[in-house]
């Protein structure tokens, strides 16, 4: 297999502001990440209208997922913050990925069944093959590693089903096989209202999540106000499988202070709720104050985020623009 050159991509969609399991999952880890790698994080906008949106608020979202990733920690100068939209080179190679990719490939993927839910026939044809366009995100990049929350994993195995069979059709070893970097003790944030579902934009409840532009006191409530039960806190692992939304906190502050799991259970086995959910709201506002305010001075000056998006776009056509062009060659079109 030929030596790719390592690069790290990763991209985040404009559907609201984000929350914890977002910032846990991924965008925590692309702030470790760009030590190491260089990356290319991206707004993916294109993403966002599988299912409806409202043109107003999506151009709004895009600025505040752009500034969120900038709070966090990302490094615009070093690193490409970019709008998808903007590169061309995503849906030139979508296309030819569409062509690569099968309809039973696409048909298992779980996250398409749970959205289209009853709904399959009349859902858009992009919510179906939102998955090839995730590959080619990575792939106009020749990516090499993609740091996302677990609910992405079986999306990378795609992207690598897609490579592949690219390469075999072609008889070329053009595209890597891009790994997935799941990683930390938060890659699945819970719901904070049912410990079996994840954390997300779309749920009802405002208190089932924690946004990064919550002030302080509404993070203290929502974490007050976490699902619990009436027993102590279990001293083992074991004993927490059952109790999912002890789980998710204990998750949650090893992932806030950076400790292992063992280490935060050793130290509130037995123990009530009250002084988990003290320290975790405390853990959380440290956490996520900071972001919040940055979050805000950001999108006090649009200019300068336009600026920021612009750069990146040129950065980031740069790399994918003649890969393309490789691309147009090995098919034929050139
Ligand atoms: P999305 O908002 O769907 O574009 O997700 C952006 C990133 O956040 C992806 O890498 C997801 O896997 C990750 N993510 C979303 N929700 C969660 C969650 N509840 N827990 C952990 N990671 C998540
Ligand atoms: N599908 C991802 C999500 O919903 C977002 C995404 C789009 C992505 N393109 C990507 C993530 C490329 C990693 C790499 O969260």
């Amino acid at each position: 297999m030929t030596k790719f050159q390592e690069r790290v991509f990763s991209g985040v969609q404009p559907t609201g502001t984000l929350h914890l399991g977002n910032y846990l999952g991924a965008i925590k880890n692309f702030v470790e990440l760009q030590n190491k790698y260089n990356c290319v994080y991206c707004v993916v906008d294109q993403h966002a209208i599988t299912v409806d949106q409202d043109p107003k608020e999506l151009r709004s979202n895009i600025l505040e997922v752009l500034a969120s990733f900038i709070a966090a920690g990302v490094d615009y100068k070093k690193q490409i913050i970019f709008q998808q939209s903007s590169v061309p080179a995503h849906s030139q190679l979508a296309w030819v990925f569409n062509c690569v990719s099968r309809i039973g490939w696409l048909n298992r993927m779980t996250q398409f069944k749970d959205k289209a839910g009853k709904n399959k026939e009349n859902v858009s044809v992009g919510l179906m093959v939102y998955p090839n366009l995730m590959a080619a995100d990575i792939l106009a990049y020749l990516a090499t590693h993609v740091p996302v929350g677990d609910d992405q994993k079986q999306h990378l195995e795609l992207s690598r089903d897609i490579a592949q069979k690219f390469n075999n059709d072609f008889g070329v070893e053009f595209f890597p096989q891009p790994e997935p970097l799941i990683y930390g003790s938060a890659t699945r944030v819970m719901s904070l209202r049912d410990g079996s579902k994840k954390m997300s934009k779309s749920d009802p409840s405002d208190f089932s999540r924690i946004l990064l532009t919550d002030d302080d006191d509404t993070i203290t409530a929502k974490i007050k106000k976490a699902k619990s039960d009436s027993e102590l806190i279990p001293g083992s692992k074991e004993e927490l499988q059952s109790k999912p939304e002890c789980l998710n906190l204990i998750n949650i502050l090893s992932a806030t202070t950076n400790q292992s799991v063992d280490q935060v259970l050793s130290h509130y086995a037995g123990k009530e709720y009250s002084s988990l959910k003290k320290d975790l709201a405390d853990s959380l506002v440290q956490v996520i104050s900071p972001i919040r305010g940055e979050i805000n001075n950001l999108l006090n000056n649009q200019d300068e985020l336009n600026v920021i998006l612009a750069e990146g776009t040129e950065k980031a056509a740069a790399i994918a623009n003649p890969i393309i062009e490789e691309v147009y060659k090995i098919v034929g079109f050139k």
